[in-house]
């Protein structure tokens, strides 16, 4: 869904939240999580907010979108929580290797043209660079209401990790994102949850 223009959304604006708009690699340590894609922020805020000990990453390149991540971390005060506003094929400028428990992608573009296939977050060139972010035995976790990319992804994560489990009716959980609210009353919330990456797959 393309994003209506935001006039606040400027480069001052994230200068001043505290916003990163260029590579710079972090100095991370203890529980790290990680969403991409991460839209207004509703799941990542929240979650920051009941996990102050551990330190959230949001990545979401639309500046229009971004901005109310921003509005969000400023209104809870959360200093857990690092904002990326960047691609997600750039990640791996900002966060070290093997550093990651848990990877979360909600409600990922389904990019349903064979043609642009590649620009999914769950494409396999995506789920080889979550695989050198994740710790060992880190999880990624993923939901849609898109059965297509549902099905198309469960293969995607069969070819790249081990312990997937599929579930294709989700119950509802602690936190959701904007999408799932929007979705949810309108049919099944499909989820993967992929546990260790496994590169001799
Ligand atoms: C369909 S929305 C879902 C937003 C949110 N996760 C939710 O569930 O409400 C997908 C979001 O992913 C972002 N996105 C798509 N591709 C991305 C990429 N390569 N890097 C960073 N963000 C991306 C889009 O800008 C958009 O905000």
């Amino acid at each position: 869904m393309r994003q209506k223009f935001n006039k606040h959304a400027t480069d001052a604006f994230f200068e001043r939240h505290h916003v990163l708009i260029k590579p710079k690699p972090l100095n991370l340590s203890g529980d790290i999580i990680l969403e991409i894609g991460s839209g207004k922020g509703d799941f990542i805020t929240q979650y920051a907010f009941d996990h102050p000990n551990t330190t959230c990453i949001a990545v979401e390149m639309n500046r229009h979108v971004c901005y109310y991540i921003a509005l969000k971390k400023e209104a809870l005060d959360l200093n857990n929580l690092i904002i990326i506003m960047d691609d997600a094929a750039l990640v791996e400028q900002y966060i070290p290797k093997n550093s990651i428990a848990a990877i979360y992608l909600h409600f990922s573009d389904p990019w349903p043209k064979a043609k642009h296939h590649k620009r999914r977050l769950t494409y396999p060139t995506k789920l080889d660079m979550y695989g050198r972010l994740l710790k060992k035995e880190g999880q990624l976790i993923f939901k849609t209401d898109h059965q297509k990319l549902y099905i198309e992804s469960s293969f995607y994560m069969q070819s790249k990790f081990k312990n997937i489990v599929f579930d294709d009716d989700s119950q509802e959980e602690a936190y959701i994102t904007e999408y799932e609210r929007k979705k949810r009353p309108y049919g099944p919330i499909y989820k993967i949850q992929a546990g260790a990456y496994d590169d001799t797959l």
